[in-house]
Order: structure tokens, then sequence, then C-alpha cells
């Protein structure tokens, strides 16, 4: 371990904007973590590409970031925690999480009448991801998976209120509410985005998961088992703790990182992805 590795950044990838959703749970419950942000605006949505196409592009992200320095990898994405996982682990050589585990964990725990719902994109619900892990921890659950495929476009073009993405969220939740569901997990790290639309539709009686709190509380966990926590909280001289790097876009990514993130975020830079 190089000297100074305990303060390297952490690396965190996602398709696009959602992944922001797990860095902002980092800034908050890890706040003397460094952050380098990879967003591959460029090819979003992974959730209705191939098992083959999502592992290519998270690999070509791994590489990249590991030019960042980096000390360990959060996959701040449920598609490429579903179909690339262990290939993400093979080529990183360093601690990886993904998202998927703690979400399950997290549902298993809160469910009273073990109907558990699972919103995610195409891709992440034809692997079964979230039923596997949350019936390997207790099998008596009912698990009932919906594929949303328009919400990852609607939360990248902004239309988080608005009435027709009102419906287009009703209409996928009707059946999962039929089952009579007391827990769902918002199994796309762009779905906490739509969070208060949800809630409003599914009411007071059914617990919202978002994975993103509890990936921060196992990347700290993680940290520590490894020794790799920071020891240098960050100082208000130092230079910016937190770097932004996007495939395309970079003034829509910097405008929506502002709107959620706890930071003020100045740039994001573009990186040629497909020549890593
Ligand atoms: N935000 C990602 C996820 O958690 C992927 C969305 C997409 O690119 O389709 O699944």
């Amino acid at each position: 371990m190089t000297p100074n590795l305990h303060d390297a950044p952490i690396g965190v990838f996602d398709s696009g904007l959602g992944g922001l959703t797990v860095a902002r749970e980092i800034m908050r419950n890890l706040p003397a973590e460094r952050i380098v942000y990879f967003g591959d605006t460029a090819r979003v949505p992974y959730g209705s590409k191939s098992k083959n196409i999502i592992v290519r592009y998270s690999r070509q992200i791994v590489r990249f970031l590991k030019t960042q320095e980096i000390k360990a990898i959060v996959i701040a994405c449920n598609t490429a925690t579903a179909l690339a996982f262990d290939e993400v682990a093979n080529e990183a050589g360093m601690p990886v999480i993904g998202v998927v585990e703690p979400g399950a964990r997290v549902a298993v725990q809160t469910t009273r009448n073990k109907n558990v719902g699972v919103i995610a994109t195409r891709a992440t619900i034809h692997t079964g991801a979230y039923t596997n892990a949350i019936c390997s921890l207790d099998p008596e659950i009912n698990v009932i998976e919906q594929a949303c495929p328009m919400l990852v476009p609607l939360v990248e073009e902004g239309w988080i209120h608005d009435r027709i993405t009102d419906e287009i969220i009703m209409r996928y939740l009707d059946d999962l509410l039929a089952h009579g569901i007391d827990t769902l997990i918002l199994g796309c790290t762009h779905y906490p985005l739509l969070r208060s639309a949800i809630r409003k539709l599914v009411g007071d009686q059914v617990a919202l998961i978002n994975p993103a709190y509890e990936t921060a509380r196992e990347l700290e966990r993680l940290l520590s088992a490894e020794h790799l926590e920071s020891t240098v909280p960050i100082a208000p001289g130092e230079p910016y703790p937190y770097r932004f790097y996007v495939s395309d876009d970079p003034q829509k990514f910097t405008d929506f990182a502002n709107s959620i993130l706890p930071v003020d975020v100045k740039n994001a830079k573009i990186i040629p992805i497909e020549e890593f």
C-alpha cells in the first residue's frame, strides 16, 4: 500500500446521472472520503442493453477509474451490478461493492407481510438479482419484480414532477400494489429521484427502499475492514475533494448534479471512454 492510499478517492460509476444518488449518500455519510465519479452519459441507458455490452462498458469505466489512483469502487448502478459485478471485481484488483446486496438486506429487515416489490431496469429484472439476493436471506419472502424501462429516460429528461411521469409510474406499480406489497425497492439508482412521485402514488403503507444509503454504510464497513478509511479529513482550504467525469454533455450533467448534491459542482470533464 502506498503511504497515502487511505486518502485516495473512491471510484463511483453509473450509466449516467442516477449514480449521483449514491454519491450523495457517500458525501453525507462519509464526509472524509474523496470521490471520482464517472457517468456514462453518452451510452445511457444500460437497462435496455445486453450483458456483453454492459460488461464491456463497465470494464472500460473501471480501466479509466484506475488511472485516477482510486482505492475502491462503488458500482452505483443496479444494472451494472446485476450484470457485470464479477467482471468488474476481476478487472479492478481492489475492493468493489454494488448496490443490489445492500438494498436486498434493508428490504428483508423492513417487510412485515413478506411481500416485497422491486422496480428496476429490464436488464436488472431479467437477471433476477434482487429475488436471488432477498431469498438467500429469507426464502419465505415473496418477491414481485417489475421492469420500468420508461423511467430512466424520464429522469434523464428531468421530467421528475410531471403528470405524464405519474401516470407511467402508476401503470408500472398497479400490479405490484395488487399483490399487497408492503415494501418497494427502488432498484435503479435513477428512481430515488422519483421518490416523491412514487410516495404520492403508493401512500404511506408501502416502505420505499433506496439502496443508496445502505450502500454508503456498507462502503464504510468495507473501508474499515480493509484499513482503507481516510485518515485526513478534508480541510476547508484543500483542493475540491470530488471530481466528475462523463462521456458526453458535461453541462447537462453539471446542472443536474448541482440540483441534487449537497456540494457545488463546478464542472465535469469529458472522457473518451471507448479508448479505455
Ligand atoms: N441507473 C442505473 C441502474 O441503477 C441504470 C439505468 C440505465 O442506464 O438504464 O440500474
